[in-house]
């Protein structure tokens, strides 16, 4: 740590040490070299001190999808540092290597759902993934999830997958009106538990890249679509009982899941759809379609 030096003259110190280190490489961002600016108030004057947070010592190899349907693997280094997740891997691929590569992700923490990849294998959210967890035989391979038109690079088009809720009839549908008062539901009651269990789907899409049937047959409504639409037949206030359920035990419906499970495996946020599609198998089968589910 450096402290006491004006911001302008800490930084150009920065930036000199990583042209030191690395000469000739071209480096623009002091911070790429593990450089952090701190500042506190030490009596009346702003003081600035420069940390030198994880040098990095060595690089790791990183295999990223570019192109489209038709495209390659491209292998870039990139400095290990600690603590790092896929997501900031894929982040420096692009400030430092590659500014045209295409990714998405919004909220960094796990929440949006939208920084779902393929990494070395396996549909992951890429943004609360450490690389030491899956970095396996020392090379990191990312693409785009699986069963989804590829776009560019490792973004894919969730039109599909998004549709799929439509297809399963897991669009809620409320049964009062606007001035009715609002619906009690008693949070201990059984069905209320079972619709709780399929809750806090972030739509990230890792569940229907996981799954198989879906690869076979782009019709069937998938693990995620059929999850919500379990919470629907189990929510009171849905007004559409017969209309979903009707769609969930059609022919694309929950008799086409092989129940082998890869949606509940891989689900970031520990969600069960294929307890879910169970759920609809068993209503299918002792008759609560005829009778709306009641
Ligand atoms: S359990 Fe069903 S929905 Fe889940 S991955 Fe297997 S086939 Fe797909
Ligand atoms: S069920 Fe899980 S894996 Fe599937 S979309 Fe929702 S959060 Fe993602
Ligand atoms: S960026 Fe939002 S879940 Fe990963």
């Amino acid at each position: 740590m450096i402290a006491g030096a004006g911001k302008a003259g800490i930084w150009s110190f920065a930036r000199a040490y990583c042209r030191d280190r690395k000469p000739g490489n071209g480096l623009k961002d002091a911070r790429s070299c593990g450089f952090f600016i701190t500042s506190g108030a030490v009596g009346s004057s702003r003081k600035f001190s420069l940390r030198v947070l994880q040098p990095s010592m060595t690089d790791m190899r990183v295999r990223i999808w570019r192109g489209t349907e038709t495209g390659r693997l491209v292998e870039y280094r990139v400095p290990v540092r600690r603590d790092q997740t896929v997501l900031d891997v894929i982040t420096e691929v692009q400030r430092h290597h590659e500014p045209g590569l295409a990714y998405r992700f919004s909220c960094r923490v796990g929440v949006c759902g939208t920084c779902a990849m393929v990494v070395n294998g396996r549909p992951r959210w890429t943004c609360r993934t450490h690389v030491n967890r899956v970095m396996g035989e020392g090379v990191l391979t990312v693409e785009p999830l699986r069963n989804l038109p590829r776009i560019k690079d490792l973004v894919c088009d969730l039109a599909p997958f998004l549709d799929t809720w439509e297809k399963a009839g897991a669009r809620f549908s409320g049964n009062r009106t606007r001035s009715a008062p609002p619906q009690k539901v008693d949070p201990d009651s059984p069905r209320r538990r079972l619709a709780d269990a399929g809750l806090q789907c972030i739509n990230c899409a890792v569940c229907y890249s996981a799954c198989d049937v879906v690869l076979w047959n782009r019709d069937y409504a998938g693990p995620a679509a059929l999850n919500r639409a379990w919470t629907l037949v189990n929510d009171e206030r849905h007004g559409k009982q017969r209309e979903t359920l009707k769609e969930v035990f059609g022919r694309d419906g929950c008799s086409s899941c092989h129940t082998h499970g890869n949606c509940t495996r891989h689900c970031p946020v520990g969600l069960a759809p294929s307890e879910s599609i169970a759920g609809l198998k068993r209503m299918a089968l002792t008759g609560a379609a005829r009778s709306g589910g009641q």
